[in-house]
């Protein structure tokens, strides 16, 4: 299923919130490339390695934008929200690393499974992030970047 954009996860601040959108456009394109190869994965990598790529490379520009606001707020959960940021992108390079070395790419089953538990993780990590943590900063927010 995909993970669908919906009021509850708005924090008001516009650029964080078209970014958060943008987060979900990415989980959902890796779900479609996913979905729509499951029997010939393997030759389908690229644009699976690739999408993957391009979700490590902006949710790290996301991140550091978050954490920018919530330091010009005076955020006082600062360091563990940057925390949940840490371990969240710790995780997405070990699963990029796994995805682009050994011999994932050529199992079309073992490939299959890690799919279907990565796309798993990130929506759960999203939905959750968002809904605990990003709205926790929500009420602290007075001044935008
Ligand atoms: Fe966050």
């Amino acid at each position: 299923m995909i993970a669908n954009w919906d009021v509850k996860y708005e924090t008001n601040i516009s650029e964080i919130d078209s970014q958060h959108k943008k987060l979900f456009r990415l989980i959902n394109q890796i779900e479609t490339i996913y979905e729509e190869n499951q029997n010939h994965l393997s030759a389908k990598s690229k644009s699976l390695v690739d999408a993957v790529s391009e979700l490590e490379d902006y949710t790290l520009s996301h991140f550091l934008i978050e954490e920018r606001v919530m330091e010009l707020n005076q955020y006082p959960d600062l360091e563990a929200h940057k925390k949940q940021h840490d371990r969240f992108t710790d995780k997405i390079l070990e699963l990029k690393n796994r995805l682009t070395s050994g011999t994932l790419l050529s199992n079309d089953l073992e490939l299959n499974q890690f799919f279907s538990d990565l796309i798993g993780f990130l929506r759960l990590w999203l939905t959750n992030h968002i809904l605990q943590e990003d709205m926790n900063y929500k009420p602290f927010i007075k001044h935008n970047l």
